[in-house]
């Protein structure tokens, strides 16, 4: 019979206490679920704690940003998401959004060394400029101010091929590891709940200042050519606000704060 949680994703309980990490406790480790998310969101309803953690081998109705849908197949990726009770006003967000991106990236990193990961703004990780991991955080918030954070993160691990659809545009740690074979999903879990664990509460306090070098050096998307629905340019960073920094042609620098990045260079004129 095929277990309902394989065995490498259900160390995780033991590794998470092993490394004492803050984040991650308590551990729910499911078989199947609609979305981790909704978990996690039910969870902070009822009064779940910081640090609470939702796995599942499977999701029927996994979501991503902008409305698209996550899909993976059962057993194979890492599907979570994490309840963090940060009280920070809603302007945190974006940055802390960031945030768990970097904590994926580096997670990823550490996976396959020998590659050069990097963040497509604002939280894809990728690798070779195919998707490997993506971020959804949700707030909830008490009047005007966030009281909790849901921060959902898809990272694909054992699968070799993707949808038709998609297979030009993603990869996973298996793939990308050369050969090699990807480690445990537990010890990739755990080394996410580890840098959300060290970042997450310094930015939402302090800003994004003390993880800038970081997120640059990892930026994706520095010196391309990008277009979105606010116009085209050429990306030169991210500012402290989280907000993605772009030249125009005409010289003016724009900050993008939302919305959907693609690379390459504008086929009509920009607008400012
Ligand atoms: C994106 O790249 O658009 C974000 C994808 C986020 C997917 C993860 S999988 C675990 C958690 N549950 C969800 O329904 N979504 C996030």
């Amino acid at each position: 019979m095929i277990p309902s949680v394989l065995p490498d994703l259900a160390r995780a309980e033991a590794l998470v206490a092993e490394r004492g990490i803050a984040l991650g406790k308590p551990l729910h480790l499911l078989a199947e679920t609609t979305s981790t998310n909704d978990e996690a969101k039910r969870g902070a309803k009822a009064g779940a704690p910081n640090g609470a953690l939702w796995v599942a081998e499977s999701q029927t109705a996994g979501r991503g940003r902008q409305g698209r849908g996550w899909v993976s197949p059962r057993g194979e990726n890492l599907l979570f998401s994490v309840l963090v009770r940060i009280a920070c006003a809603p302007a945190r967000l974006p940055p802390l959004a960031l945030v768990a991106g970097l904590a994926a990236r580096d997670a990823v990193a550490r996976a396959v060394p020998r590659r050069d990961v990097r963040i497509k703004w604002p939280n894809d990780v990728v690798v070779d400029g195919k998707k490997i991991a993506g971020v959804l955080v949700e707030a909830t918030l008490q009047g005007s101010l966030v009281e909790a954070l849901v921060v959902g993160i898809g990272i694909n691990v054992h699968t070799r091929e993707f949808p038709e659809d998609i297979a030009a545009r993603a990869t996973s740690i298996a793939l990308a590891a050369d050969g090699s074979d990807p480690p445990d999903r537990a010890e990739v879990l755990a080394d996410v709940l580890t840098g959300l664990d060290r970042d997450l509460g310094l930015v939402a306090a302090r800003g994004l200042g003390l993880v800038h070098a970081r997120l640059t050096n990892a930026d994706a998307l520095r010196r391309e050519g990008v277009t979105s629905e606010a116009g085209a340019g050429v990306a030169e960073g991210i500012d402290l606000e989280g907000r993605l920094l772009v030249r125009n042609e005409g010289g003016i620098l724009a900050r993008w704060g939302a919305g959907e990045v693609h690379l390459g260079r504008a086929t009509t004129a920009p607008r400012s």
